[in-house]
């Protein structure tokens, strides 16, 4: 199977390294839209256009499966999306509510969902919950932690005032939605925060779980070939991607 992935940049890397260590794919073709991240602090209207003419970049190569890596676009472009492709696409919010289910029995377990500003505005995570039959719900918007993750500060000083910024009234959820594709590198330090008593829900390993249930997939093949594409930049976001994935 050969699958698209696309984020505004290169945080769905992360989503990237779960499809990988999982071996679902035999092909992963990713776009990153470098040139104009963030989408996080954008209005609906710029994020679903910038999202249709990302959808046309994919439309050059024969994927079976488009993934939408990015929250942002997964909570206000899917739908736009899904009626100009011939193709499937799934995104990560409905991934994040089926895992996030599958982890909590108790639908009156305190779930904290953690995103862009445009995330938590769109309300995706808290509608669809709600949907599930959760009650228990508090959303925060965590842009900075964006930037904090792109300049490679994982850890420190900085991140923990930041957290206390953000964090400093609330009390310890029985879940947290790391609702951004950048969180799941600080998973740790959120997740130390809340004393490690707190499910953490990762968009990579939620796909996973997802595409187990939807599509029936399971591990394919140890071969997966990767190429990377990026509107600014290439180079750098390959070797990033190098990196992280270990390639
Ligand atoms: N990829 C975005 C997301 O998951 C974060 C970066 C951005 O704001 O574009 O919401």
């Amino acid at each position: 199977m050969r699958v698209g992935v696309f984020d505004s940049g290169i945080g769905g890397l992360s989503v990237v390294k779960s499809l990988k260590e999982h071996q679902l794919f035999h092909e992963i073709i990713y776009f990153g839209d470098t040139a104009r991240v963030p989408y996080g602090v954008k209005d609906k209207n710029t994020i679903v256009r910038y999202s249709l003419e990302a959808l046309e970049f994919f439309k050059n190569f024969d994927i079976d499966l488009l993934i939408v890596a990015c929250n942002t676009v997964s909570a206000y472009a899917l739908d736009e999306m899904k009626a100009q492709a011939d193709f499937d696409i799934v995104g990560v919010v409905e991934a994040g509510v089926l895992a996030t289910k599958n982890a909590l029995k108790n639908l009156n377990s305190e779930v904290l969902i953690l995103g862009t500003n445009a995330t938590i505005r769109s309300q995706a995570y808290k509608l669809a919950l709600k949907k599930e039959g959760f009650t228990n719900l508090t959303s925060r918007a965590t842009g900075l932690f964006v930037p904090l993750v792109e300049e490679g500060i994982f850890s420190g000083d900085i991140l923990t005032s930041t957290m206390k910024h953000y964090f400093w009234d609330l009390k310890t959820p029985d879940a947290i939605i790391l609702g951004c594709t950048h969180f799941p590198l600080i998973e740790k330090e959120i997740s130390s925060y809340f004393k490690n008593t707190s499910r953490m829900i990762h968009s990579g390993e939620a796909m996973v779980e997802y595409l187990h249930v939807k599509y029936n997939l399971t591990s394919l093949s140890k071969e997966c070939d990767m190429k990377f594409f990026a509107s600014e930049n290439p180079e750098a976001l390959k070797k990033i991607a190098h990196k992280w994935l270990a390639i």
